[in-house]
């Protein structure tokens, strides 16, 4: 007999794991619908379905087991959520927000038309040419899928002809359509979290997020900037969120300019890699809120419980095992918080787990994190 409420998660990697373990701990069931089993999240639950979306029998059996439903990443064609709606179970987000944000060109249009700053962008079809990509744009610019992008994955820069030929074939294997967008020429790249039900909406800290080849590497809670910039950036995130309809829990990533502007990149209808820190940094975490969100209970709080913190990525060193060989040598650093995602295989780049540091400096936490970082054997 089932008598907790259970939640299903519509795939099965490590954001779905940590957002399970915070739904465990407040004594809620997880259900898990992944496409392969023993999958990060779907290990920790009996609830593991196996299939995916597509699979009519499947996702009527996870549907009728779960009580809501939400997800970990926005790459479901919404037509597939909007289908579970109508079976009468709620999802959150909504096939509606999942529908504005999935596709980077409509969730662009989505926030112009509310007049929130981004790069300019345009539509690139198959006839388009370079010159009138340049004309638009200048010189370089971003060549993106307009679906199915993550970690870089359907991003190209284009300096000249040549390259965005190459990028062209290069993201056409992606199998959608593509649009352009402006070179921002940033200083620091912030992100937020902001979570929000139908009675609330708060904003987690500001951090600056930084990349290396297009992946989140670093993440710095709070940001080194002013408040009068964190209060626009919050300003700005929490308006996006409210255009797209979002319920739920939502990244929103920012461009902070030269000259002081801030500029939306995208919006992620999930938990967030810059909100990892939130687990140990915050009263509650990304994670623990993701949940109270998605069964409409009231918020936990969103503030830092030390001055600073850092999470860095613990990308894969090697192909093999997804475990570090030398777990014993890691936690020898006392004061850092080591994450592994229980992915079954490493390969070098992927995202394997991730580290968290908390303190009073930035820098001293920094060095901290860094120094476990660079002996993970992983
Ligand atoms: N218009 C731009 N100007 C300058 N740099 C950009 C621009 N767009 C993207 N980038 C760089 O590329 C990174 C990845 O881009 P974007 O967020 O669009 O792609 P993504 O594949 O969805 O990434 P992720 O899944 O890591 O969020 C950005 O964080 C930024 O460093
Ligand atoms: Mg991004």
């Amino acid at each position: 007999m089932r008598n907790k409420i259970n939640i299903g998660i519509l795939g099965g990697g490590q954001l779905a794991r940590m957002s399970l373990m915070a739904a465990v701990r407040m004594g809620f069931e997880v259900s898990i619908l992944e496409k392969q089993e023993g999958s990060p999240a779907g290990q920790l639950t009996d609830n593991e379905y196996t299939g995916w979306v597509d699979d009519k029998k499947i996702l009527k059996n996870f549907i009728e087991n779960c009580d809501v439903i939400t997800l970990e990443n926005e790459f479901i064609d919404y037509h597939y959520i909007e289908k579970i709606e109508k079976s009468g179970k709620k999802v959150i987000p909504s096939a509606k927000t999942i529908s504005l944000i999935q596709d980077k060109y409509i969730q662009k249009e989505t926030l112009r038309n509310k007049k929130i700053p981004a790069a300019k962008f345009m539509s690139v079809e198959c006839d388009t040419k370079f010159e009138e990509v340049v004309k638009e744009l200048g010189l370089p610019f971003l060549l993106k899928s307009r679906t199915m992008g993550y970690d870089g994955y359907g991003n190209a820069t284009v300096y000249c002809d040549e390259d965005f030929k190459i990028a062209i074939e290069k993201l056409k294997t992606r199998k959608s359509k593509l649009f352009a967008e402006k070179f921002v020429n940033f200083s620091k790249e912030l992100a937020i979290m902001v979570v929000r039900t139908e009675k609330e909406i708060a904003t987690y800290p500001v951090v600056e997020t930084v990349q290396k080849d297009h992946i989140c590497k670093e993440v710095i809670a709070p940001a080194d900037i002013s408040p009068e910039i964190a209060e626009k950036a919050k300003y700005l995130a929490k308006k996006a969120i409210r255009a797209v309809d979002g319920i739920g829990l939502y990244g929103v990533e920012m461009f902070l300019t030269k000259e002081g502007a801030i500029l939306i990149n995208e919006l992620a209808p999930r938990p967030h890699n810059s909100g990892h820190y939130t687990i140990e940094a915050c009263y509650t975490s990304q994670f623990e809120n993701h949940i109270r969100s998605v069964l409409g209970y009231p918020l936990g709080s969103t503030e830092m419980i030390k001055p600073a913190a850092v999470m860095i990525n613990i990308l894969g060193k090697r192909e093999g095992e997804g475990f570090p060989e030398n777990m014993d040598e890691v936690l020898k650093e006392k004061s850092v918080a080591i994450h592994i995602y229980g992915k079954k295989k490493s390969r070098v780049g992927r995202k394997m787990g991730h580290i968290t540091a908390i303190g009073d400096k930035t820098e001293a936490i920094l060095k901290k994190a860094r120094k476990a970082e660079k002996i993970i054997n992983i």
